[in-house]
């Protein structure tokens, strides 16, 4: 327990990732994105037509998240690409669908369980970042900096429309707005690992603010820390 461990948390679209991932090259350490984990899940499971509403594939869905091959390839730049079982999935995770179902196995406390320890072994030498949503409340308790990173929905829902607008035509700013009003709440309000800051946390609001003005934010608390 001795290797230092950062926490992010935070809603999606917040900047959490991009800012993890900055942190991660400046340090020269290690980047747990657990959100990819839940991706992977979730991705499996609708590859095998699991649903996680149906009590009798409930089982099968952490099974799926015990098995997990997963791989982290180390970032060259424009981010760390995430590999399930030797296929790269990178660009496969991040589909509506996916998302989707990703937040919705996320919800089962017996996948939460299955993915705690795989977590918890990402903090080794010189150091971890870690990414997701109950980082600093449930899988890092003793971190040694935990920041919860938020911005309005209005807002992430900005950005997130900015990015699928490049992609396609027929991005829906209202439709994706409501996506993250539905997520956010489905994330704050489930029983286990809920969504929220933890007690010892700095909550950093990147509504109105850059990356670059949120990065030096960031490494101001870090070298408060020293
Ligand atoms: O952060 P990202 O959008 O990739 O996360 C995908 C989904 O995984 C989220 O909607 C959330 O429900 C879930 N998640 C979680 N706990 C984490 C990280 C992600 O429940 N630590």
């Amino acid at each position: 327990n001795s290797s230092p461990v950062m926490t992010l948390d935070g809603p999606g679209g917040a900047g959490k990732g991009t800012l993890a991932s900055a942190l991660a090259r400046e340090l020269g350490w290690y980047l747990l994105d657990s959100g990819a984990l839940y991706r992977l899940v979730g991705l499996t499971a609708l590859r095998r037509g699991l649903d996680p509403a149906a009590e009798t594939d409930r089982e099968r869905g952490a099974e799926a998240a015990r098995h997990l091959e997963l791989y982290f390839e180390p970032d060259s730049g424009d981010g760390q690409r995430v590999h399930l079982a030797g296929e790269d999935v990178t660009e496969a995770i991040r589909s509506d669908l996916v998302s989707e179902a990703a937040s919705q196995w996320a919800v089962q406390a017996a996948v939460r369980d299955a993915l705690l320890q795989r977590q918890r072994a990402f903090a080794v030498p010189p150091g971890l970042i870690a990414d997701g949503r109950d980082m600093g409340t449930v899988i890092f308790p003793e971190a040694d900096l935990k920041l919860f990173v938020t911005a309005s929905a209005a807002e992430r829902a900005a950005r997130r429309y900015a990015q699928l607008s490049e992609l396609h035509a027929d991005a829906n700013l209202d439709r994706i707005y409501q996506e993250i009003v539905e997520r956010d709440a489905r994330d704050a309000s489930r029983a286990v690992a809920p969504l929220k800051p933890a007690v010892d946390a700095h909550v950093i609001d990147t509504t109105g603010e850059t990356v670059a003005a949120s990065i030096e934010r960031v490494r101001g608390l870090v070298r408060e820390k020293g």
